[in-house]
C-alpha cells in the first residue's frame, strides 16, 4: 500500500529562457508522480542560479521560515542543482532539497522494467551520485537499483569511507557500462535482423504521457501479428509520466498484407537529465533507425507547443534528425477539434481511441512509406514455390494466374522488394496482356 503523500514545496526561477508556469506543473506532475504533495511554489526572478544557495539570499530565509510554518520537511527544486547548492540550501532551510534529476531519475528507477533499462537508469543515478556522495539523498535511496544505497550510509562518516564508497560507485559504473554494452551487442544483433526483413520501421515518439503507447495498442489489436486477443502483445499504457521505458518494436500487417514495423519507447520531459539522455541512447535508437517518426502530441495539453519543443529538442540531442515526421495531434476527442483530420501531407489530428482516426493514421502511414511502389508482374516458376508463399505472406496479390510454365503475380513492391526479386520480374503485365 501507498503511504500517505510526503508534502512539499516547489520552487523554481524565472530567467529568460523557458516557461516556468509550464515547468512548475510538470514539476509538481513528476512530484506526484513520486508520492509527493505540492503544497506551495515559490519562484523568483534571476538571471540565472545563484551559485552557492540557487535562490538569493532573502528568498532562501523566506523558505526557511515558511518550512517551519507549513511543517514541510522537503524541498523539490526546478532544475539541477550543485552538490554544494544543494548542501547549502539543506543547511538554511533545514529541509531536505531535492533537484528536478533526482525526481526524474527517481521515477525512472521505479518504472524500470527491463534489464536494460534497469541497467540504464542504474548507470544514470550513480553518475548522478558520485559526485554528491556527502549528501543524504532523500527518496527511497535504499531501492537502489542494485546498488545497495552505495555511499549514502555514509553520512557524517570519515573521508576514508567516503573514498571507499567513491571507489565503489566508480567500480560499479564499469561493471554496468560493461554489462550494458553485452546486451546492447545483442540487441543490435536483433535489430539488424529486423532490418534485414526489409520491413519499413515507423518509430513512436513524443512527451510522456501523450498517448503513444495507446495509439500502438489499438494499432496492435486491428493489425497486430495475430494479436487479436493475446495480451502478451500489448504495450504498458497507463496514466503516469514515462510508464515505458523501454523499447517495444511490433509488426504489423495491413488488409492489404502490406507489413510494416512499429516502435514505441521512452517519452520526454523538459530539461531531461543528460546523462539519463545517454543512458538511454541506445533504447531510442529505434527511432534513429526509423524511416518515419510519428509525433505524437497530447493536443488536449494547454502547453502541447512546449512539450512539442521539448520533445523536439531531445530528439535532436539523440541524433534524430532530418527524417520524415508526421505530427499527430492525439486526444482530439478531449477537445473541440475536428477529427480526423488530415491536413497537408505530414498533420493530422486524431484520437488513438477511435477507429476511424486509426485508419485515417494508417492511410497517412502508408502514403509515406510504400510511397516507392510499383505494380509489378512477377513469373515464378514451379519450383519455386517458395518464392510465391513468401509474397503470398506480405502481399494482396492483384491478379493470379498460372499456366504451365508457372505462376503470374501481378503485385505492388517497394523499391526493396522489387530488387530482391529482380530475376522473377517480367516486361509483359500478365500472359493475357
Ligand atoms: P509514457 O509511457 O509516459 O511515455 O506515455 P504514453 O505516451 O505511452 O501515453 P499512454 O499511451 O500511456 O497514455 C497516457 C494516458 O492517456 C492513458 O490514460 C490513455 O488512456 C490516455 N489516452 C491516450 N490516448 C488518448 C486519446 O486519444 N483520448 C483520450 N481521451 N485519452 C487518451
Amino acid at each position: 500500500m501507498q503511504e500517505n503523500p510526503r508534502k512539499v514545496f516547489l520552487v523554481g526561477l524565472t530567467t529568460n529562457q523557458g516557461n516556468l508556469d509550464y515547468e512548475l506543473e510538470e514539476l509538481a506532475n513528476l512530484a506526484k508522480a513520486n508520492n509527493l504533495e505540492p503544497v506551495e511554489t515559490f519562484t523568483q526572478k534571476l538571471e540565472r542560479p545563484n551559485p552557492s544557495t540557487y535562490f538569493g539570499k532573502g528568498k532562501v530565509e523566506e523558505l526557511g521560515e515558511a518550512v517551519k510554518t507549513y511543517d514541510v520537511d522537503m524541498i523539490v527544486v526546478n532544475d539541477e542543482l550543485t552538490p554544494s547548492q544543494i548542501r547549502n540550501l539543506e543547511k538554511t532551510t533545514d529541509a531536505t532539497v531535492v533537484d528536478r534529476t533526482g525526481l526524474i531519475l527517481e521515477i525512472f528507477a521505479q518504472r524500470a522494467q527491463t534489464k536494460v533499462a534497469k541497467l540504464q537508469v542504474q548507470l544514470a543515478r550513480l553518475q548522478y551520485q558520485l559526485p554528491r556522495l556527502r549528501k543524504s539523498m532523500s527518496i527511497s535511496l535504499d531501492q537502489q537499483t542494485g546498488t545497495g544505497g552505495a555511499g549514502f550510509t555514509s553520512r557524517g562518516s570519515g573521508e576514508t569511507k567516503l573514498e571507499q564508497s567513491r571507489q565503489r560507485i566508480t567500480s560499479q559504473m564499469v561493471h554496468v557500462r560493461q554489462e550494458l554494452a553485452d546486451l546492447d551487442k545483442s540487441e543490435n544483433t536483433r535489430s539488424m535482423q529486423r532490418h534485414a526483413n526489409n520491413l519499413p520501421n515507423v518509430a513512436l515518439v513524443g512527451y510522456t504521457n501523450a498517448g503513444k503507447s495507446t495509439l500502438m495498442n489499438r494499432l496492435l489489436m486491428r493489425f497486430g501479428v495475430g494479436a487479436d486477443n493475446d495480451d502478451s502483445k500489448q504495450v504498458f499504457e497507463k496514466d503516469m509520466l514515462f510508464a515505458t521505458l523501454n523499447t517495444t518494436v511490433r509488426q504489423l500487417t495491413l488488409p492489404d498484407k502490406r507489413q510494416f514495423l512499429l516502435s514505441d519507447t521512452v517519452g520526454f520531459v523538459s530539461k531531461l537529465p543528460h546523462n539519463l539522455v545517454a543512458a538511454f541512447k541506445s533504447t531510442l535508437q529505434e527511432a534513429a533507425n526509423a524511416d518515419l517518426i510519428l509525433h505524437v502530441v497530447d493536443v488536449s495539453d494547454e502547453h502541447y507547443k512546449a512539450m512539442m519543443e521539448t520533445t523536439e529538442k531531445t530528439l535532436t540531442e539523440i541524433g534524430v534528425t532530418g527524417k520524415p515526421v508526421i505530427t499527430v495531434y492525439n486526444k482530439a476527442d478531449r477537445t473541440e477539434l475536428h477529427y480526423p483530420d488530415i491536413s497537408g501531407d505530414n498533420v493530422i489530428t486524431l484520437s488513438a481511441l477511435d477507429t476511424n482516426s486509426q485508419d485515417a493514421l494508417i492511410d497517412l502511414i502508408v502514403k509515406h512509406i510504400f510511397n516507392d511502389s510499383e505494380v509489378v508482374t512477377l513469373h515464378i516458376p514451379f519450383d519455386k514455390g517458395n518464392v510465391v508463399a513468401q509474397l503470398a505472406a506480405k502481399h494482396k496479390f492483384i491478379e493470379e494466374q498460372y499456366d504451365e510454365t508457372g505462376s503470374w503475380l501481378t503485385i505492388e513492391l517497394s523499391e526493396v522488394e522489387r530488387n530482391l526479386f529482380q530475376q522473377y520480374i517480367t516486361k509483359e503485365k500478365s500472359m493475357n496482356s
